[in-house]
């Protein structure tokens, strides 16, 4: 992969991250890391700074807390989204059902974590979005204005954590 400018990638959001999926990962070479598969994301912009050229690219995404990605997004200032090359795809049934507190999904896999620029990301992607943590904050029952989807995706009262990063590198095929 090389590095690309964000603005200049050529996708369709819902199709990338609802479909071929996302796949944070957190941690440093000093620590380890850990991945999961993520479909709940969004891709854009917020905020400007000073002198700044103007909106920030960023990226959001909602980690519930009995995650083991979790405790790597709390304590980490980086993380990595990679999308995966489709002949990887198949490592979701991994990434996505098993924790890194029960195995070393890497060697399960045959991904590899590359670790660069402060964080981690997956060798064997056709894309990585290296994200610096800008804001954090709690999924929580009472801001929902349609209540119906509390129930619904909280039934166990494992909320997400939501951490919107600036996109600070752009890695492609
Ligand atoms: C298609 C798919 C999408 C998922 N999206 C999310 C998500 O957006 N947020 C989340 O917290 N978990 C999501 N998960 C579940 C985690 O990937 C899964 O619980 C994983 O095993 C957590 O691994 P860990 O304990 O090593 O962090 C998704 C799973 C799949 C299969």
């Amino acid at each position: 992969m090389k590095e690309v400018n964000f603005l200049d990638l050529q996708f369709n959001p819902a199709e990338l991250i609802g479909s071929e999926w996302l796949t944070i990962t957190a941690g440093n070479k000093d620590t380890g890391c850990n991945s999961m598969t993520a479909s709940w994301a969004h891709l854009g912009a917020i905020w400007g700074r000073k002198g700044g050229p103007g909106n920030i690219p960023t990226a959001v995404v909602y980690v519930r807390h009995s995650r083991y990605t979790h405790e790597f997004m709390e304590k980490e200032a980086l993380f990595s989204i990679s999308v995966l090359k489709p002949e990887f795809k198949k490592a979701h049934a991994i990434l996505g059902n098993e924790s890194g507190r029960d195995m070393d999904k890497y060697a399960a896999t045959g991904l590899h974590p590359v670790y660069d620029y402060g964080t981690a990301f997956i060798a064997e992607s056709k894309l990585a979005l290296i994200c610096r943590k800008l804001y954090t904050d709690e999924i929580k029952p009472e801001c929902f204005i349609d209540q119906t989807l509390v129930g619904h995706n909280y039934a166990d009262g494992d909320f997400h954590t939501l951490y919107i990063g600036e996109i600070i590198k752009t890695l492609a095929e």
